[in-house]
This record gives structure tokens, C-alpha cells and sequence, in this order.
């Protein structure tokens, strides 16, 4: 690590990234460089970032495969020997180039290596430019729960580039679309009436969309950075969307984040309408928003216990009983809220109702 502490918040930059970036390395002088890429950004993203910043052509990659299945304690080993291998220093600089998997995977190795190097992230897919980024939180899943190992430890800076999202899947657009509609919901105002407007995903201005969405989550981070209070917004459709998608994985071994999120956030529409009033019309309006963008995803009644375990070991609970983030309207979060089990358990049966409707 370089003799600087970790800064709170990190510098974030949209525009003139090749300038930029180049001034970022040539101004810290660091020992070597070492990229983190997948098996997909390593051939897509890894070329265009050669092309920007030529001062990396030098840097060491490290690739590792690409997947939520691998966001795992094995592929982190696999990077700790290659950093060693290569005989990276405290002084080396990690440079995690990839979609959210790598950033926290990535940010998790970096943070633990020789008791922590320096790392930047260079998200390239919707959802981690939009949000997983920023706000420190690095790690991976561990025994069937997700990010159940991490720390809070900031990139030393974020390097946004909307020219990568070119050769991401219509699939992982629409997945990371889920972050962007959720950080409508929490901010409200002008930037949900441009969130609800889309209609259709490949005529979006990604540059705006991405620097306001991710404004909202840098503005909650920076005011709440270890997520002692107001930061728990942020997890709004993320209690019963984690549950899900944590045992979509367990059974399927494939899930998709924003759709089990999407999900999540049509179980916690109706948590919401239920215990905080949120008015019944904007409800129908909302889901009907999600579901016009996000296919229904396999939430079957058989694994709603397994769901509910995975609930109880959500990171957010207080004395075991399950925490929610919720909307009192589109605009007006509010934390801390409980549920008990019959309650999530209508919660699940509405999510397949709404998806039974909706064909
Ligand atoms: N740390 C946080 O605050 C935070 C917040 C939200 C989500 N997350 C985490 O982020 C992860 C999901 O991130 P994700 O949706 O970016 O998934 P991902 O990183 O798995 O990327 C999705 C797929 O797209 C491919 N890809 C990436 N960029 C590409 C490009 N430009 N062109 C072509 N293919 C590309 C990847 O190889 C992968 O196959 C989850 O693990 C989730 O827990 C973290
Ligand atoms: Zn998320």
C-alpha cells in the first residue's frame, strides 16, 4: 500500500479518462501494475483500455473466469499467488477491470494482499458503473451466501468509460438496469420521471443515465460510508432479492443479480404498501414498469423456507429477526422496518402472483 490512508470516498472520473487516468498513474508512482480481468473483459474491455492508457501495456493481467460462481474464496487464492508469483509489493497497484464480480472480488484481494495495496476499479458493465463501484463494500460469497466475506475499503479511484458498455450483452444491460430503477425509486423527483420515461433499453444516453444513478448511490455513500444508517436505503429490494438470488445459485448455480433484485423489489413494493402505506395505484404502476423490462425468474413456493434461512442471515438483521428498507412513497425510504415470516411469506406469494398476471 502506498504511505497515504484510504480515502473515504474515491475520486470518480467520466470524462477524459484516457487523460485522466494517465495523469492518475504518472503522478502516483507505483512499483508495477497489475490487471484483473475475466475471460470476457480481458478480450472486450482490455483492448479499449490498452488503447486509452498506454502506460498499462506493461501491466501483469491476471485473468480469472468470469461468473457469479466464482466470486469465491478459490478464485481470490488463485489472485493472491498470481500477485505473489509476480511479485507485486506494497507499493503495486491492482486495476480490476470487469462488471461487479471482479470489482469485489477484485477490491476483496487487493485489500487483504500484504495487508492491503492500492486498487482502482474500471467498471464496464451497467450494473457496476451504476453502482457497485463505488461506496467501499469489497468481497465474495461464501457458503452459499453472498458477499459474506468483505471489507469496507475505498478503490483509490474509479474510472467510468460508457464505451465499454458497446460490447456488453442486451441481457446484462437490462440486469444492471435493476440498480438504476431502484436508485429511481429511493431519489424520486426528476430523476425517477427519467427513469420511469425508458421504454426501451437500447436507445438509452448512458452517459447521463449512468453519472446521475450513480450520483444517487455516491451521495447516500458519502454521507453514510459504513452503513451505520442512512446507507441502508440502499438496500432496498435487496433483503428478498439477495434470498433469492442466493438460492438461485445454491440450486441452479446461475442467477442474475438485477433480475433477482427486480424481483425483490416487487416483494418489498408490497412490504411497503403493507406496513408503510405506500399508495396501492403507484404500486400497480411500478410493477408494472418492472415487469414491462425484467422476465420473471423462478421463485418456487417449494424453496420458501430455504429463503426465508437465507433472509435470517442477511448482514442488516438485528437480533434475528429480519430488517427491511422500505418506501413510504417513490422518493421517501425509510429503514430499520421488520417483517415476520407469515408477512414475507405473502411477500413471495404476491412476487409469483404479479408474475402469473404479467404471463
Ligand atoms: N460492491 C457493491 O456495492 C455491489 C453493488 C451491487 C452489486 N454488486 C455485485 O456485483 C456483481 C454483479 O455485477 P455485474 O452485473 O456487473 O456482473 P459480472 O461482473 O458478473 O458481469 C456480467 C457478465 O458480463 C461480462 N462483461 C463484463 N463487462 C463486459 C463488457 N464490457 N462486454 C462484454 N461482456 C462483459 C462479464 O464477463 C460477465 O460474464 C454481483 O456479485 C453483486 O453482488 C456489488
Ligand atoms: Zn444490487
Amino acid at each position: 500500500m502506498s504511505s497515504r490512508s484510504p480515502s473515504i470516498v474515491s475520486r470518480v472520473f467520466y470524462k477524459n479518462i484516457a487523460k485522466e487516468f494517465a495523469h492518475f498513474l504518472s503522478e502516483r508512482k507505483y512499483s508495477g501494475y497489475y490487471i484483473l480481468a475475466d475471460d470476457q473483459t480481458v478480450n472486450y474491455c482490455l483492448p479499449v483500455l490498452f488503447n486509452e492508457v498506454d502506460m498499462l501495456k506493461s501491466a501483469t493481467v491476471i485473468e480469472i473466469f468470469s461468473g457469479e460462481v466464482f466470486k469465491n474464496i478459490t478464485t481470490t487464492q488463485q489472485v493472491w499467488e498470481q500477485l505473489t508469483e509476480h511479485h507485486a509489493d506494497r507499493n503495486a497497484l491492482l486495476i480490476n477491470l470487469g462488471g461487479g464480480m471482479v470489482c469485489d472480488l477484485g477490491g476483496f484481494a487487493a485489500s487483504t494482499y500484504k495487508r492491503g495495496i492500492d486498487f482502482i476499479h474500471v467498471p464496464t458493465t451497467v450494473l457496476s458503473q451504476v453502482d457497485a463501484a463505488y461506496g467501499g463494500k469489497q468481497g465474495i460469497d461464501f457458503n452459499h451466501y453472498k458477499n459474506q466475506l468483505g471489507i469496507f475499503r475505498n478503490p483509490e479511484a474509479v474510472f467510468v468509460n460508457v464505451e465499454f458498455l458497446r460490447t456488453l450483452p442486451a441481457i446484462q444491460v437490462t440486469n444492471g438496469f435493476a440498480e438504476v430503477v431502484k436508485h429511481g425509486l429511493l431519489a424520486g423527483g426528476r430523476f425517477w420521471k427519467q427513469v420511469h420515461a425508458i421504454n426501451d433499453l437500447s436507445s438509452v444516453n448512458w452517459n447521463k443515465l449512468v453519472r446521475d444513478s450513480s450520483g444517487i448511490k455516491l451521495s447516500v455513500v458519502e454521507k453514510d460510508p459504513l452503513e451505520k444508517g442512512l446507507r441502508k436505503i440502499l438496500n432496498f429490494g435487496h433483503t428478498i432479492g439477495h434470498a433469492i438470488e442466493s438460492d438461485l445459485l445454491n440450486r441452479t448455480g446461475d442467477a442474475l443479480h438485477g433480475y433477482c433484485i427486480a424481483a425483490g423489489m416487487i416483494g418489498e413494493l408490497y412490504l411497503s404498501n403493507q406496513l408503510c402505506g405506500f399508495p396501492d395505484k403507484r404500486m400497480s404502476q411500478v410493477i408494472e414498469f418492472i415487469c414491462h423490462h425484467f422476465p420473471a425468474i423462478d421463485v418456487d413456493p417449494s424453496f420458501d423456507k430455504e429463503i426465508l434461512n437465507l433472509m435470517k442471515q442477511d448482514k442488516k438483521n438485528r437480533n434475528g429477526r429480519v430488517q427491511f428498507a422500505l418506501l413510504k412513497k417513490i422518493g421517501m425510504p425509510v429503514i430499520g422496518i421488520e417483517a415476520d415470516e407469515v408477512m414475507i411469506r405473502k411477500a413471495l406469494d404476491y412476487i409469483r402472483t404479479v408474475y402469473k398476471q404479467n404471463g
